[in-house]
């Protein structure tokens, strides 16, 4: 799906350089869920801004393999012809803007004000996102979009089915982190980034969104990255377990070595490769 080749990125010139990322490697295959966690500033989120298209990375490359016909999950190819296929659907994205990769990488952030328009209906909202990828063609509002869109909110539960003319700045940070979850699931993105999407909720809405992500990532087989300062979240969601610190993956778990650990082993596993604490209180706090 997406293959990162010797990422590195660098901020900033001189004496004052920070290197976010260090020659990363990592390849996303369809249908994997990955959790990422790691302290502040381990280069997470400019791992996210990277494979985004919103900081070009300084070295490496970053491909993707979009479906095609002949390989419509995007699977690895078995035979020759489908290998050919599978040649001409990977393309190398690592300077596209960031725009264009927006019609196939969806990403969501912590601030859930974030992902909607406040001060535009919820039925606009559902449209812009509905238009996504029909580019400069005009479609009105029809009384079958707005059953159609009307459907879809009855997914989340939160009864925002019957508000599409309420101004989205009304609903709750929980009920726009949803429709915010819902509108990029609907736009079908190849592939979904996470950024700590439920941190900024109380505990009850953290949990409505953090279900329902897992229920939409089963359901429409998304390909999903989840960063999370929840450890106990990051060993139970997911197939993958990556964890990053000072601009490297430190640790890269499988789901079957992840269904062994405890959040005990992985603080053990980071004091083992780094020979030092793991500080971060955040992380820590969450997981006693
Ligand atoms: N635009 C930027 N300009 C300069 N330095 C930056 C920029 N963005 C990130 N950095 C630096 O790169 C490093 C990695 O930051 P990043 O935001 O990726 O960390 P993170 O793992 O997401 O942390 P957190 O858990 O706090 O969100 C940090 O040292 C940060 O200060
Ligand atoms: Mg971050």
């Amino acid at each position: 799906m997406i293959r990162l080749e010797n990422v590195g990125l660098i901020f900033g010139q001189g004496a004052d350089t920070i290197a976010a990322l260090k020659n990363i490697s990592l390849t996303v295959q369809p249908g994997d869920f990955i959790t990422i966690i790691g302290s502040n500033g381990a280069g997470k989120t400019t791992l996210y801004n990277a494979i985004s298209g919103s900081c070009i990375p300084t070295s490496g490359r970053i491909f993707l393999q979009q479906a095609t016909a002949s390989n419509p999950a995007g699977n690895p190819a078995s035979n020759p012809p489908e290998r050919r296929a599978e040649r001409r659907a990977v393309r190398d994205i690592t300077r596209e803007a960031e725009f264009k990769r927006a019609r196939y990488i969806g990403r969501i952030f912590q601030n859930p004000l974030l992902g909607t328009a406040g001060k535009m209906t919820l039925a606009d909202n559902m449209m812009i996102c509905h238009k996504k990828g029909y580019k400069g063609l005009r479609i009105s509002l029809t009384k079958s979009m707005r059953e159609h869109f009307r459907e879809e909110l009855r997914i989340l539960g939160m009864g925002m089915e019957n508000r599409l003319d309420d101004n989205v700045e009304l609903f709750s940070g929980g009920q726009r982190q949803a429709l915010t979850l819902l509108m990029t699931v609907m736009s079908r993105p190849n592939l979904l980034l996470l950024d700590e999407h439920t941190a900024a909720l109380d505990p009850h809405n953290a949990e409505i969104i953090m279900d329902l992500t897992l229920r939409f990532a089963k359901d429409f087989h998304l390909t999903v990255m989840m960063i999370t300062h929840n450890m106990n979240q990051a060993l139970q969601a997911g197939n993958r377990l990556l964890m990053m610190d000072a601009g490297e993956i430190i640790l890269d778990i499988d789901a079957a070595e992840k269904a062994q650990l405890t959040t005990r082993d992985i603080i053990q596993r980071f004091r083992d490769i780094k020979k030092q604490e793991l500080v971060n209180d955040e992380m820590l706090l969450n997981n006693e």
